[in-house]
């Protein structure tokens, strides 16, 4: 018999047994349910990605709600078992629910949970980040000073792309796709009002544009964010022929989730095209790299850390939380998904509602008036 998962265990006399895939950021997501009354089993095991297997044995035979993570197959088999273990509560701890068969939680009376409103401007800043690094080629010149290879000034020393003054295409304009755009613009005002001030000092305006076919941003921009979410109509929206489509130097950033790109076309075309940048967050066969990526010195590449900051992680935690406790108490849910502060003031106790759940229509959740 496979040995049982390490789990941390919190108020352990609880009416309610909530499991927590993962130990997540911060201490109130644990003290709001703890305070209503769950008993919380927190899984320690040192293990990056749980299996089914083993999301089934921290189930057990009573389970009223999970906190799951995006590296975790949710589908039928996982939703069959919660819901024979009683439980009808489940939330993802990441705004995206790919892994999650939302259609198998609903036959199953399960409300899934996710977690938007939280995450938007710190995954925008990793794409801005990105975009700035990979212009100036600011990864490779770090390697090369660490090599120990800077032996003085040069006229061509690390050259890149300047932005100013660049077109940038949005793929995905969505939350975090605009939240992205307007961090390009640099300041956060709106264009009209920032053109102003740019008019007043002799300096052209910024302007702006819904591009009327994907083409004509992979043509047009300079540097090009991927933000839509990832579904059939998604999967390798960037391949090897919309990669010809696109500029010779431009810089191409992903920070969605990684088969919106073919990475094995990517890999060739950075390798036939050295002046062209990318900087991914996300991968296609995460946790790996498709072969030669690696190796490729025009791409800046991060273990999807889009979400990374204290506060956003200790936000998700809490939303995800609330998702599962809310559906447990009952509670209806909150009329605007992306509006979540009030759920995130630690000087309050968060509204009696679930902050989102995506698949509340189809299992008939009500509608906070709160
Ligand atoms: N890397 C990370 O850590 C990280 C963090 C947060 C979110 N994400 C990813 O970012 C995605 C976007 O998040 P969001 O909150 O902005 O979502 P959103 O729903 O607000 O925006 C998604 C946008 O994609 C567009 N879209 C859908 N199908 C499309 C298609 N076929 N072609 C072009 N555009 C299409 C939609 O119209 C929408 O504007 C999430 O689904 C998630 O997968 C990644």
């Amino acid at each position: 018999m496979a040995k049982p998962l390490q789990i941390e265990i919190h108020n352990p006399n609880g009416k309610y047994r909530v499991i927590s895939t993962k130990p997540m950021p911060g201490t109130r997501w644990i003290n709001l349910l703890i305070e209503q009354d769950c008993r919380l089993e927190v899984c320690t095991q040192k293990k990056t990605i749980l299996s089914v297997e083993d999301i089934i044995a921290l189930i057990g035979n009573k389970c009223d709600g999970v906190i799951g993570q995006l590296t975790e197959d949710w589908g039928e088999t996982l939703f069959s078992a919660l819901s024979r273990a009683g439980g009808k509560a489940f939330s993802n701890m990441a705004v995206g629910y790919n892994n999650v068969d939302v259609n198998a939680a609903s036959k199953y009376g399960v409300a899934v949970g996710n977690t938007p409103g939280v995450l938007t401007e710190t995954t925008a800043e990793l794409a801005a980040s990105l975009s700035l690094a990979a212009a100036r080629r600011i990864v490779e010149a770090d390697e090369f000073m660490r090599a120990g290879l800077y032996d003085g000034w040069l006229p061509h020393l690390f050259v890149g792309n300047l932005l100013k003054g660049q077109t940038v295409g949005v793929i995905g304009a969505g939350r975090i796709g605009s939240a992205y755009a307007r961090m390009m613009i640099l300041i956060d005002l709106d264009i009209a009002a920032y053109g102003k001030f740019l008019k007043a000092n002799g300096e052209e305006p910024v302007t702006w544009k819904r591009a009327t076919s994907m083409d004509e941003v992979l043509l047009e921009a300079d540097v090009i964010s991927l933000h839509p979410i990832l579904d059939k109509t998604t999967y390798h929206l960037v391949n090897k022929e919309r990669l010809s489509k696109m500029k010779k130097e431009a810089i191409l950033i992903n920070c969605s989730r990684g088969p919106v790109i073919d990475e094995v076309a990517l890999v060739e075309h950075l390798r036939a095209n050295p002046m062209f940048r990318v900087g991914l967050d996300v991968f296609e066969d995460e946790p790996h790299m498709k072969p030669g990526l690696a190796e490729m010195k025009n791409a800046v590449i991060v273990p999807h850390i889009a979400s990374a900051s204290k506060w956003t992680r200790e936000g998700m935690a809490t939303l995800a939380a609330l998702n599962v406790l809310g559906k447990i108490k009952g509670y209806p849910v909150w009329s605007n998904p992306n509006s979540v502060e009030a759920f995130l003031d630690e000087n309050s106790p968060p509204p009696a509602a679930c902050p989102s759940i995506v698949n509340s229509k189809a299992i008939g959740l009500p509608i906070s008036k709160l």
